[in-house]
Formats: structure tokens, sequence, C-alpha cells
């Protein structure tokens, strides 16, 4: 099954696995948010994943536990994943697919080489260039609480080390059922890793990407914050997510299942 990891030599030594990775990632900035990363774009697979972190602290204030990621496949994929632990075990994945124009995606996780399952850890907040079109599909995404996991930390816990970065595909085969985040699905059929120095991944540009500051003119403005089991829909709310109310000017569509319900008229209104 190593068949099409040309480029990539993997030698398990017991529980542990000795990653040669031959490509690795560069900065590069995406056209439509401007946010630049380091990452990698797969010529075979097209699919590009781009990680940016907060700079390090340089005091005692305890590093970010954050990134903002982008991951971009063909939209004729049955599903793509993420695993930004660069295992499929015992680390922090995601999966993506498209359902009637919108962009399903939430986090994973799993203890071994079975279905991984909806992962509630992670903090996602969906940034306005995800997308899906004809070709592409396209989550682009901020995420707290995401430089330790279950079983695992980025960099093994160095926010300025190495780090294997894996990406997979089920080239053809659709998920179970498409309108659910929390869907199961067959195994993949693609798969390869890049290598990332975290020391070229920190920006100092990062509050904007976020929206925290209000010097860029292109500033995104986050979407929506996935709850507990994390239907994370561009432009679409999941249970909880506030719709509405007194100088509200996010999202307004609730997803399938929800309304958007008046909780203390006229101040706020949510989905539920
Ligand atoms: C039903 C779902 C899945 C099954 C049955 C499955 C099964 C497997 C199996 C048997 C392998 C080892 C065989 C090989 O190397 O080709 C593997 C490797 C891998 N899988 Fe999955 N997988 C599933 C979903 C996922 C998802 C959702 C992700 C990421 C988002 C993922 C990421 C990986 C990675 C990165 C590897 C290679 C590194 C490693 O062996 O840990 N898998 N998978
Ligand atoms: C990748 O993109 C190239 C160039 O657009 C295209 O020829 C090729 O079919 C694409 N491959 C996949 C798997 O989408
Ligand atoms: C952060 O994620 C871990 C799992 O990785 C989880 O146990 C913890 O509750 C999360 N913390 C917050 C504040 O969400
Ligand atoms: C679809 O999105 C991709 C990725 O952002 C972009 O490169 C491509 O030009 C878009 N295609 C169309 C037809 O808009
Ligand atoms: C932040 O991370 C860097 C890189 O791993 C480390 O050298 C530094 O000590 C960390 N800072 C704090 C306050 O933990
Ligand atoms: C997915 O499969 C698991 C068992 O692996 C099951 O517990 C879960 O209910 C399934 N999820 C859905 C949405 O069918
Ligand atoms: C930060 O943003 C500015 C202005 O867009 C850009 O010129 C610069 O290259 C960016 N720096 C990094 C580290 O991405």
């Amino acid at each position: 099954m190593f068949s099409h990891l040309l480029t990539t030599i993997i030698l398990s030594i017991g529980f542990r696995a000795v990653t040669v990775v031959a490509q690795s990632a560069t900065a590069y900035c995406d056209s439509t948010s401007g946010i630049c990363y380091a990452g990698y774009t797969d010529p075979t697979l097209n699919i590009t994943v781009g990680l940016v972190l907060p700079p390090l602290s340089t005091g005692t204030t305890p590093n970010a536990t954050e990134f903002v990621a982008e991951l971009i496949a063909p939209a004729s994929y049955g599903w793509t994943g993420l695993s930004v632990g660069g295992t499929m075990a015992d680390s922090l994945l995601f999966t993506m697919w498209p359902y009637n124009g919108e962009v399903i995606f939430g986090p994973r996780w799993t203890s071994g080489y079975v279905q991984p399952l909806p992962y509630s850890g992670p903090i996602i907040t969906m940034l306005p260039d995800t997308m899906v079109n004809s070709t592409h599909i396209k989550a682009s995404f901020r995420c707290q609480n995401c430089t330790t996991w279950n079983g695992g930390a980025l960099g093994s816990g160095d926010l300025s080390g190495f780090q294997l970065i894996a990406y997979v595909a089920s080239d053809d085969t659709p998920v179970d059922d498409p309108s659910n985040v929390a869907s199961n699905f067959t195994e993949h059929d693609q798969m390869n890793f890049f290598g990332l120095d975290l020391s070229i991944s920190h920006s100092t540009n990062y509050s904007t990407y976020i929206g925290t500051t209000g010097t860029s003119p292109s500033e995104p403005t986050q979407t929506e914050v996935c709850g507990l089991y994390l239907a994370c829909w561009s432009n679409i709310l999941t249970n909880y997510g506030q719709c509405g109310g007194t100088g509200w000017t996010g999202p307004t569509v609730c997803v399938t299942g929800t309304d958007c319900t008046e909780v203390s008229p006229p101040y706020y209104s949510q989905c539920l």
C-alpha cells in the first residue's frame, strides 16, 4: 500500500516511526485570503496544505496554542483528510468534503487504523475564503486549543521544531452521508506527506489573519465557531451559534434541523 509514496520512506521500528520526507514546506501566500502560509502543494493529488502560527512568546507568557490552516483539494474527491500530527493514530485529524455547495469540515481523532470519529477538543472558526466551486474545495480555518491533542503535540511540543504533515483522500468514494459532518466513510486511497519546519511558520501578521487587529483592508471576519461535534459549514450556523440580534452582522442561516430562534429579543438570537 506504500507504492504511491514514491518519495517517502517510512521505517517502522516498534512503535516509533522514522520518516524521511523529500518534500518540505515553503512560504507562500494565498491570493484569495492574503494569508501567508508555510505549506506544500502536491502536484499529483492537487492538494494544498498550509499552516501559519502566531509569533512565539518571548517572555514568560505561554506560547499560543492555536494556528490558522488551509486545506484545498479537487472538488471531485469523495473526502479529503489532513493529519497535523503526520500519523493516523493519536493525531489531530480533519476531514472535508462538499455537500450542496457547502464545505463540510470538522476535526477527528482515532487511536488506530479505524474510523476516526468527531473530536471535540479543537475550537474551529472557519475563515471566509472557505468555499467550494466547480473544481476545488477549500477549508480555511482558525484552530484554537490545537497545538496539543490526545496523544500528541505539534512539533512534539517544540513549536520551532519539525512536524510531519500528512494528507489523504478518497478520490472517488463519497462519505456515507455527505450532509452530516459526523458521517462515517471508507478508507483513503491516496496519501502523502511533507515536512514542516515550524520555525518558518510563525507570522507577525497572525493577528490580522484572525481579524483581531483592524489594520488590513482585506481583514477576514470569523464566520462560525463549531460546537461539540462541530458541523463547520461555511456561512451556515450550527446549533447554539448566534444568528441574529441587535448589531449582529454575522451569518444568519442555521444548519438544517435548527432554526434561528429569538432567545432574548431583540438582543440575541441563536440556532436551536
Ligand atoms: C475509515 C476510515 C479510515 C481507515 C479504515 C483507515 C485505514 C488506514 C490504514 C489501514 C492505514 C495504514 C495502511 C497504509 O499505510 O496504507 C492508514 C494510514 C494512514 N491514515 Fe488512515 N484510515 C481512515 C481514515 C483516515 C483519516 C480520516 C485520516 C486523516 C484525516 C487518515 C490518515 C492516515 C495517515 C496520515 C496514514 C499514514 C500514516 C500512518 O500510518 O499513521 N486516515 N489508514
Ligand atoms: C491536477 O491538476 C492537473 C492540472 O490542472 C490536472 O490535469 C489533473 O487532472 C489534476 N489531478 C487531479 C487528481 O485532480
Ligand atoms: C482542549 O482540547 C483537549 C483535547 O485535546 C480537551 O480535553 C480540552 O477540554 C480542550 N480545552 C478547551 C478549553 O476546550
Ligand atoms: C475554484 O477555486 C480554486 C481554488 O481557490 C481556484 O484556483 C479556481 O480558479 C476556482 N475556479 C473557478 C472556476 O472559480
Ligand atoms: C515557546 O516555544 C518555544 C519553541 O518551542 C520555546 O523555546 C519557548 O520556551 C516557549 N515559550 C514559553 C514561554 O513556553
Ligand atoms: C460511525 O461509526 C461509529 C462506529 O465506528 C458509530 O458509533 C457512529 O454512530 C457512526 N456515525 C454515524 C454518523 O453513523
Ligand atoms: C505580512 O503582511 C505584509 C503586508 O501584506 C507582507 O508584505 C508581509 O510579507 C507579511 N509577512 C509575513 C511574514 O507573512
